[in-house]
């Protein structure tokens, strides 16, 4: 047992972020999940997470984007959170560019419904090097389906739901390495179900109380994932893990 003690302020949050080499990927892609979790680990208040995130977890969530070539996100968590495409600060987008990115990481949705507001800046709101992608299966709807490619760019994987590996393997084939999944708690829960999930970045917020929905919801009997911390920091009463998937 060791005593963490407040170290060196670390002048910017997101640099310890930026310095994990995430070019070994165990499988098709890295996947780095991003979630914020209260004391008691909930994920969401009142089916929002708004009030659960702390100013210095927000700040961090926005510039987080910096490290994706792609975010991917399950359909509810758009439609709840009114989600919009990645903003970025002029300095990140070139960061990016002198990386050969897209200046804002492309949004990836996870549905089978393709139940959605046309009309959300997810959709219209995306950039032409940033256009907004939809995962979906085989199963969905063909007339749902003609209408999202009017909107997304649409990927089909998997036949009756989204299979997280041929997701991913159809990310990679399109040159996105680097996959940051920013929940929900469902689709987390299928990345880890399916040892998909390399990297967490767990917040921890002062605040319990929430919905009883913890950060990750995996399928009844998918196996344990052991996790190994990496990284421990701290803004007020606000904590910032990092955790890789243990070797095994
Ligand atoms: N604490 C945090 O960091 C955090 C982060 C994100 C979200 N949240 C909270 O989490 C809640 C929403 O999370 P959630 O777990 O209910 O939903 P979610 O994971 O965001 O989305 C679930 C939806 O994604 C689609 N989906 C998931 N797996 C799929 C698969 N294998 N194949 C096809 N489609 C699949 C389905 O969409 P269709 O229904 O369209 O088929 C499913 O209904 C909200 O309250 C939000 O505020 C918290």
């Amino acid at each position: 047992m060791h005593e963490l003690q407040r170290g060196a302020e670390v002048p910017d949050a997101l640099t310890p972020y930026l310095a994990v080499d995430r070019s070994t990927p165990k499988h098709e892609c890295w996947v780095t999940g991003h979630m914020v979790a209260g004391l008691d680990g909930t994920a969401a208040i009142g089916g929002r997470v708004g009030s659960l995130s702390t100013p210095p977890d927000q700040e961090l969530f926005r510039r987080m984007r910096q490290i994706a070539d792609i975010v991917l996100v399950g359909a509810e968590t758009v439609r709840r959170e009114g989600y919009g495409p990645g903003r970025l600060s002029e300095e990140a987008q070139t960061a990016r560019r002198r990386l050969g990115q897209s200046p804002v990481p492309p949004v990836a949705v996870v549905s089978r419904s393709l139940e959605f507001d046309w009309d959300a800046t997810v959709f219209t709101g995306a950039t032409a090097s940033a256009r907004t992608h939809i995962l979906t299966c085989e199963a969905a709807d063909p007339t749902r389906r003609a209408e999202a490619e009017k909107h997304a760019r649409v990927i089909v994987a998997g036949r009756e739901r989204v299979e997280p590996a041929a997701a991913l393997r159809a990310l990679a084939d399109l040159g996105h390495r680097v996959v940051l999944c920013e929940g929900g708690p469902r689709w987390l829960g299928e990345l880890v179900a399916a040892d998909r999930l390399d990297e967490l970045c767990l917040s921890v917020s002062p605040l319990m109380g929430g919905d009883p929905l913890p950060i990750s919801v995996t399928p009844p009997g998918a196996p344990l994932a052991g996790f190994e911390l990496r990284g421990v920091m701290a803004e007020d009463d606000t904590l910032f893990l990092r955790y890789e998937r243990q070797e095994r």
